[in-house]
């Protein structure tokens, strides 16, 4: 089959909240299981033991770096999946779960479904840092409540969660607490017996691993239905047999991400400092949503500019940004997270999100400040509105 070429210019990728690009060490790893592993991992010959060993390295691999248990790991298709599964898997009617205003679409979409089954919710909101905070969650708790579901870092902000305060609180009232970690993991030291987290929801493909693969951390002794039932993979968990390619991609990319956490850490501080200076040099009226928890992650809000406008005039000059999240982003509707944190929806409209990753230099975060300070120039005239001509180019340096 013919792979259809995207024609796209040369481009400065600041959109690693949506994806990251493969990493070639994890291509590497990937093509490898790719060329010699083919047996089924439940097959007791040797291909499938051959199969099995990379699978469980893996698993036991990705389970150090949460403090948790190798068989604590269910491999998913990917952060949604480990989402659904809890949800779906824990929640009886009658239950009450105590959530927040500014979860991704994976948690709020099966809460959403679930509240028509009987089970009760409640939607704590954000301080208007966008954080989500214990003392408002242990308000909202009651005597039916069986889970609190909080994100460990938002998608649209990068505005962290206290997860060890969370854990506490859930562990004091007897409550089970998941945490939708895809944004998380890797990005910040996690011990799932510290926090207190009892399930955890985590994604490959925002750390440079592979598309479609993701896991739940799921505490022993928690009992919890199958979301995919017919086979007995995953400790019953989850049938369907496993990727192992994917299962060893993620693990090197996580355990990539976890060598130089702390210093891509430093460096994306660095970064946000510069392309928040440049764009205050060039003059270009802006604030930042959010608390700025995650340095490599910025919400930025321009006003009197159209944020989706202004995601396509970027993309024409080859800088990809995203419009709130990447799901959202095909249907310019008003961030709900900036909405839940007091923003208007005229606000909550002009904002973007700018997120660097473990390939983003120093001079893309410079260029990307120049050229859209120069865009944002261009498309003032037209406020409130949408610009209709997304084809001129710019002139920036750097
Ligand atoms: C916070 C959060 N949760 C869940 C997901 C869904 O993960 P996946 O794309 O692996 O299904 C995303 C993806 O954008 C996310 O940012």
């Amino acid at each position: 089959m013919r792979i259809p070429k995207v024609k796209t210019n040369p481009s400065i990728y600041c959109d690693y909240s949506a994806s990251a690009p493969l990493r070639a060490e994890v291509r590497v790893a990937m093509t490898e299981i790719d060329d010699h592993i083919f047996g089924n991992p439940s097959s007791i010959h040797q291909p499938g033991q051959a199969a099995r060993v990379a699978l469980e390295r893996a698993r036991k691999s990705l389970a150090q770096s949460i403090g948790a248990k190798p068989r604590e790991i269910i491999f998913t298709s990917g952060g949604t999946e480990a989402n659904n599964t809890v949800l779906w898997g824990l929640l009886k009617p009658g239950d009450h779960v105590v959530t927040s205003l500014i979860e991704h679409p994976s948690v709020q979409g099966p809460l959403k479904r679930l509240q028509k089954q009987g089970i009760k919710v409640t939607q704590v909101s954000p301080a208007a840092t966008g954080e989500v905070l214990a003392d408002e969650v242990a308000k909202a708790i009651g005597p039916h409540t069986r889970l609190i579901t909080i994100m460990a870092i938002n998608n649209e902000t990068g505005v962290v969660n206290d997860l060890t305060a969370l854990g506490a609180l859930a562990a004091e009232r007897g409550v089970i607490f998941h945490t939708d970690a895809v944004q998380a993991l890797g990005k910040l030291p996690i011990d799932v017996i510290q926090c207190g987290i009892h399930f955890l929801s985590a994604s490959a493909h925002k750390l440079g691993g592979p598309n479609g693969v993701g896991l739940l951390y799921a505490r022993q002794m928690i009992p919890f239905q199958p979301l995919q039932s017919g086979g007995s993979q995953e400790n019953g968990h989850r049938g369907g047999t496993e990727n192992i390619a994917g299962a060893v991609g993620f693990a090197k990319a996580l355990g990539l991400a976890v060598e130089e956490q702390e210093a891509l850490y430093q460096r994306h501080l660095t970064f946000r400092k510069t392309f928040l200076r440049e764009l205050t040099e060039e003059q270009t009226d802006f604030s930042v949503n959010g608390s700025g928890s995650s340095p490599g992650v910025i919400n930025l809000r321009l006003p009197g500019i159209s944020g989706h406008a202004l995601v396509m005039n970027l993309d024409a000059e080859g800088i990809a940004v995203s419009y709130g999240s990447a799901c959202a982003s095909g249907t310019p509707k008003p961030s709900h997270v900036l909405r839940a944190m007091g923003l208007d929806e005229a606000a909550a409209s002009q904002s973007v999100r700018i997120s660097f990753g473990y390939g983003t230099t120093e001079a893309e975060v410079i260029r990307v400040a120049r050229v859209l300070a120069q865009v944002v120039l261009r498309m003032a005239p037209s406020i409130p509105g949408v610009t209709s001509d997304v084809t001129w180019k710019v002139e920036a340096s750097a």
